[in-house]
């Protein structure tokens, strides 16, 4: 039992210190601005994930009218939401098999219903701010966060293009000092000849939306990502805080009872 008990905890511990540097070694995110309980921020976040995101990723897990969590009624759903089918109940599939995904892209664009509890909602807003123009790749396109990704930059219509800047380092800590100054998105790596590199984005050519205005709109659909990992999350919050009341009151009364029994004894 003893030692059983041990590994489990070992077990548990190295998932907790492997999950804090989740992020690939050297890789400074962009923190995400979301929050889970703006409903309109998961509105439009919905409308931009079946408009831009489920043409090649599908959300298996999610039915289109567990979208009235977000408060919106049945004919709002079935008018501005739905492409795919027309049965309300229906799950969020995409229109693309895994082997076409896989002969058109090189790699299967994954389904995407527990993306964020996969990768973090960080990773998520960070990889869709980090596409940059690259002519050395099938896409034209490169990631900062994901290198080499088979997915090309769907929103670039939106975001504009980006180009990467690298500069370069004659240690590990002025590169991290560099990275950290940034204050967003950087990437470290060591270069050659025992050099480091910080790896960035820079704004190219604009697109339809300011920058400002792209951040919004990925930080609502990574939002609405986020939620679609797990629906119920807000509930869950909302039942704890009753239960802390709750307990609270309890508490009140238990309290008083006891000074009530003591108070002969004392
Ligand atoms: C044209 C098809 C296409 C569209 C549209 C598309 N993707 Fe992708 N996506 C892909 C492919 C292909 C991959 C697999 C990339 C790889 O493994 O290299 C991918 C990978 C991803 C990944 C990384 C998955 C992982 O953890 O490995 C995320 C996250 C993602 N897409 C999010 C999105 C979002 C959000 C949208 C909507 C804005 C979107 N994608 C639209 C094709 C697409």
């Amino acid at each position: 039992m003893r030692p059983a008990l041990t590994r489990l905890l070992a077990a548990v511990l190295l998932a907790a210190a492997s999950s804090a540097s989740a992020s690939e070694a050297g890789l400074r995110l962009e923190p995400a601005l979301v929050n889970r309980l703006d409903v309109e921020s998961l509105q439009r976040g919905a409308r931009n994930f079946v408009n831009y995101c489920l043409g090649c990723h599908g959300a298996q897990y999610m039915r289109y009218n567990r979208l009235t969590d977000l408060g919106l009624t049945d004919s709002q759903i079935k008018d501005n939401l739905m492409f795919a089918t027309d049965k309300i109940g229906s799950t969020m599939t995409a229109p693309i098999s895994r082997g076409d995904g896989t002969a058109w892209f090189g790699a299967p664009p994954p389904d995407l219903s527990v993306e964020s509890r996969i990768r973090g909602a960080d990773w998520l807003f960070s990889y869709l701010l980090a596409f940059y123009r690259d002519d050395q790749s099938t896409t034209g396109w490169n990631n900062l966060v994901f290198p080499r990704v088979a997915m090309p930059h769907v929103l670039w219509n939106l975001s504009g293009t980006q180009k990467l800047v690298e500069t370069e380092y004659d240690d590990q800590e002025k590169a991290e000092a560099a990275a950290i100054a940034v204050k967003g998105l950087a990437l470290v790596e060591p270069a050659k000849g025992g050099k480091w590199v910080v790896k960035m984005v820079a704004p190219g050519t604009p697109g339809t939306l300011s920058a400002v205005e792209y951040k919004t709109f990925v930080a609502d659909l990574v939002n609405y990502l986020d939620y679609m990992a797990e629906p119920v999350r807000n509930e869950r919050i909302n039942i704890g805080i009753v239960v802390l009341i709750y307990l609270g009151v309890l508490f009140a009364f238990a309290y008083a009872l006891k000074r009530n029994y003591w108070k002969d004894v004392h």
